[in-house]
């Protein structure tokens, strides 16, 4: 396999290395916006290079962002070749038409590390929708928010202070608002549902509410409960389509989600036939991410089909159905209320509009 790579940042660096130690991948090109000393093999600044080069069959895309991601990626599977990404954004904001575009050229496109990092959820996810029926998915799947709170939580540092370490350890999206606002966990969520269930579900209908209204006095509520928060995406396939938030979530202190700490992810699914199944490990970083970016590499290698999954059924969001108990601190105090998904994420839209101190999180049920 010939891969053109675009990137060098935190995940282009670490696959760069591990691409060279591996037996049958070759970098022919790396775009780069200057020439970098440390990488040893062709450099362009120009992506007219790799896509114009025939001898290269795959892109590997590690720039991030939208643009000019986009434009690389289409340009690229035109071109005839393969792409695999780790962008979560892209892939979900333009889901439709990159896989409607690898069909048609019939190039692979993978994306196993955009959800997950190190995990291969989204291939074990694909895996299983081929002889079971998938119900629900959730879990913990940024791992920056994860690490953030389990700092908070155990050695009770502050969140700013956890953000920046968060940050200079490569977790955080080049603008960490994602992470910390939920929309990278929904953009992971979004994927999630997509090859789950068969569908295609739009971002701007799952609500997020992430962490960073948190204060050192949520956590110490939550101890004092002998509760541990964490950032959870959930989805479930209800009668009339699907629901699915973004939220904080509270759980015993002596459960499966409390010991998932620093950037790792815990991610679930339960199926009808094979029932409930759990993938954790590392949720974010240089080499746990560019692991799973080649291991997509080798699989098309091997012979893939074009996308994880073909089918591709419109499908719209709703949670009016789910009810859940909620811890709510407003600078009136903190309470607990009982409300749906949609009232609880109505609120918090309020509380930010209207620019006043707000923390939500839903107390997970006992299982
Ligand atoms: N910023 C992301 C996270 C990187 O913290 O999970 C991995 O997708």
């Amino acid at each position: 396999m010939k891969i053109g790579l675009l990137g060098f940042g935190t995940v282009g660096s670490a696959f760069y290395t591990l691409a060279r130690e591996c037996p049958g991948t070759e970098i022919a090109r790396l775009l780069v916006l200057e020439k970098l000393p440390q990488a040893d093999c062709a450099q362009t600044t120009d992506f007219a290079d790799i896509v114009n080069d025939p001898a290269i069959d795959t892109v590997v895309e590690l720039i991030g962002g939208l643009h000019p991601a986009y434009e690389f990626v289409t340009a690229a599977m035109k071109a005839g070749k393969n792409v695999v990404t780790a962008n979560k954004q892209l892939v979900c904001a333009c889901y439709d038409e990159l896989v409607t575009l690898a069909e048609k050229q019939g190039v692979a496109l993978r994306c196993t590390a955009a959800a997950g990092g190190g995990i291969p959820w989204l291939h074990s996810l694909a895996r299983l929708t081929a002889c079971d029926r998938v119900t629900a998915v959730s879990g913990i799947m940024n791992g920056t928010t994860n690490y953030i709170l389990s700092a908070m939580t155990d050695q009770g540092t502050e969140y700013a202070d956890n953000l920046r370490e968060a940050q200079r350890l490569g977790y955080a999206e080049a603008d960490p608002t994602a992470d910390v606002e939920g929309y990278d966990a929904c953009r992971k969520l979004v994927l999630s549902v997509n090859i789950a269930f068969g569908v295609s579900i739009p971002e701007a209908e799952v609500p997020c509410f992430g962490i960073s209204g948190i204060a050192a006095a949520d956590i110490a509520a939550f101890k004092r409960l002998g509760l541990v928060c964490k950032l959870i995406a959930h989805a479930e396939l209800t009668e009339n389509g699907v629901a699915a938030c973004v939220e904080p979530m509270l759980f015993p202190v002596s459960g499966q989600m409390a010991h998932i700490n620093g950037p790792d992810n815990l991610i679930s699914l339960r199926a009808e036939r094979v029932g409930a199944q759990s993938f954790a490990g590392a949720g974010a970083g240089g080499f746990p991410t560019a692991s799973n970016v080649l291991a997509d590499c080798l699989e098309i290698a091997a012979g893939c089909a074009p996308f994880y999954i073909a089918e591709r059924r419109p499908l719209s969001v709703g949670n009016d159905g789910l009810r859940q108990r909620y811890y709510v601190r407003t600078d009136a105090g903190a309470d607990s209320r009982l409300m749906t998904v949609r009232e609880a994420h109505a609120l918090a839209a309020e509380y930010k509009n209207n620019q006043q101190p707000f923390f939500m999180a839903a107390v997970a049920e006992e299982k």
